[in-house]
């Protein structure tokens, strides 16, 4: 079952006059699903946070559709952050190995922290990034991540706002990328590996 509930669209042309994309699969959020959702998220997070407004801290580049959508949602006085980290590793599984590319500018202390994820995975970049800010102390650090891939997390990270479960698919648009091409897809789909292949599930370390 899809389970945005948006029932299967086929991704495969991407853009105008394009030839249709082999490796762009099934639709998993749809554009309308995100802007629901990203709405809900922003309604909750408006009422959670009224009276100690939020900085909300993007990861670039992948949380910067996420972000600028989920801060217009927010009707609070906001701020806003960003910071950029590198994962070593192949360019379709995180390694765990963390770096600080772009720091942010704000200090952090006696601030409440929103880390904005555009995806988790195998949890890993986010348990780091975590550590790192709570180091700063903040008055509260909570986590919003749009995707979440089901099963993969060695611990329950325990997000505050989670937008949307998925299955283990490696997937691109609406940030997301492979070898920074898809991020301005209006929509998340399934990226296949194997042009043309039946699924999009990695397997494999
Ligand atoms: P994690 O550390 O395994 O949770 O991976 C998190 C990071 O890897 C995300 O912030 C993304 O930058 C990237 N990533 C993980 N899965 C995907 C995907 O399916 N598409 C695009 N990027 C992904
Ligand atoms: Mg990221």
């Amino acid at each position: 079952m899809n389970p945005t509930g948006e029932g299967d669209v086929h991704g495969g042309q991407p853009y105008a006059g394009s030839e249709p994309d082999p490796h762009l699969g099934e639709v998993l959020v749809s554009t309308e699903a995100l802007q629901r959702r990203v709405g809900e998220l922003g309604r909750q997070i408006t009422s959670d946070y009224t009276g100690r407004p939020p900085l909300l801290v993007g990861v670039l580049k992948g949380a910067c559709f996420f972000l600028s959508d989920l801060a217009r949602a927010i009707r609070l006085p906001l701020e806003m952050d960003f910071m950029a980290i590198s994962s070593y590793g192949s360019s379709t599984r995180t390694s765990g190995v963390v770096r600080i590319v772009k720091d942010l500018d704000t200090d952090l202390t006696g601030r409440h922290v929103l880390i904005v994820e555009d995806i988790v995975d195998s949890g890993l970049t986010l348990a780091y990034l975590r550590r790192n800010l709570a180091a700063r102390h903040p008055s509260s650090l909570e986590v919003v991540a749009l995707l979440v891939k089901e099963g993969l997390q060695a611990h329950d990270l325990d997000f505050a706002y989670e937008g949307f479960r998925i299955p283990p698919h490696f997937v691109v648009g609406y940030g997301l990328d492979i070898a920074e091409r898809y991020r301005n897809l209006p929509y998340v789909a399934v990226y296949r590996e194997q042009a043309g292949g039946t699924t999009g599930i990695l397997t494999g370390p």
